[in-house]
């Protein structure tokens, strides 16, 4: 079956920046396929389409990022029923907190199967059905962690980094086949990945930890901030500007934050930088 609205795939819908772009696509007039790990999950996102009055444009479809040899099976499933695949936002994401030493390297294996493998694995998959179009737009929901990396982060900026430059070498290999490759680079957003789906590493929060004061310190002051984030819903009106570029820059950073640690990054010199956030994250 071939149909004429444009078809989307996105990852990672059953909450924050993910459910936001599957409401705003859908509200766009795209034909959204809504996937998540957990389809029981569904109820927050069809209710913030019924609420805009789009439900009818989203599909939900079971879809892990981590289980990579079922994706491809996924995916033919989707181009089989609507036969093509115009857009794919590689959104699926969490962040995995605490000291370096402290994280477990099987932790820190989690981290990257989730944030970076199961972002590549999802891209292969719909590459062929893209190639045989001529056509596609891939949008990876990176972050500020991919271009600048902080303390008690190492784990997921090492994942954000690794997407950014797999995704830039992407982008040049595609361009000529008409597949658009981008990276949305959010600062701090209100969404569930700061509390709720935050994951600490099993020895960051333990008394028995050296670095436990100062990994307490840290999360209260995370905590402090909660309210003071901007809206995520910016980043989902952004991913449906760029799905609808003909020729999308490669970078989009969205946040003033993430405007301010970017320049601050390239401009202070390093010693005075460093200086500078370990001050601002209260870390020592
Ligand atoms: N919010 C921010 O400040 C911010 C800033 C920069 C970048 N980002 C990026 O934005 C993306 C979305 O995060 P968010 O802020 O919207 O956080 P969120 O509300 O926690 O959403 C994360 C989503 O990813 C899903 N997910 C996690 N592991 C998955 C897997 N193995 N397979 C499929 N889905 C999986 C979660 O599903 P479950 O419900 O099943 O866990 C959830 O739907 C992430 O890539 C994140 O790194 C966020």
């Amino acid at each position: 079956m071939t149909e004429t609205r444009k078809i989307a795939i996105i990852t990672g819908t059953s909450s924050g920046i993910g459910l936001l772009t599957a409401v705003e696509m859908a509200g766009a007039g795209y034909h959204v396929i809504a996937t998540m790990r957990d389809p029981a999950k569904k109820d927050r996102l069809m209710a913030a389409a019924e609420k805009a009055g789009i439900s009818q444009n989203i599909e939900v479809r079971a879809l892990d990022v981590t289980r990579f040899e079922e994706l491809p099976s996924i995916v033919e499933g989707i181009a089989r029923d609507h036969g093509r695949i115009d857009v794919l936002v590689n959104n699926a994401g969490y962040a995995l907190a605490g000291f370096a030493e402290d994280i477990l390297l099987e932790e820190l294996k989690a981290q990257l199967d989730t944030n970076f493998f199961g972002q590549v694995a999802v891209t292969k998959a719909v590459l062929p059905v893209m190639r045989r179009q001529g056509s596609g737009h891939i949008i990876m929901v990176s972050s500020i962690s991919g271009l600048v990396s902080f303390p008690i982060t190492s784990s997921y900026s090492s994942s954000k980094f690794a997407l950014e430059a797999w995704s830039e070498s992407l982008r040049i290999e595609l361009h000529s086949l008409g597949i658009r490759v981008v990276l949305i680079e959010p600062g701090a957003f209100d969404t569930d990945i700061w509390e709720t789906n935050v994951r600490l590493g099993k020895r960051a929060m333990s008394p028995e930890s050296s670095y436990f004061e100062r990994a307490r310190r840290y999360t209260e002051r995370v905590k402090q901030e909660r309210g003071r984030r901007a809206d995520p819903r910016r980043v989902a009106q952004l991913i449906v500007r760029v799905a609808g570029m003909a020729n999308p820059n490669l970078r989009y950073r969205i946040g003033s934050d993430a405007a301010f640690l970017y320049w601050m990054r390239r401009l202070v010199p390093w010693r005075r930088y460093e200086r500078m956030i370990a001050k601002g994250t209260q870390i020592d």
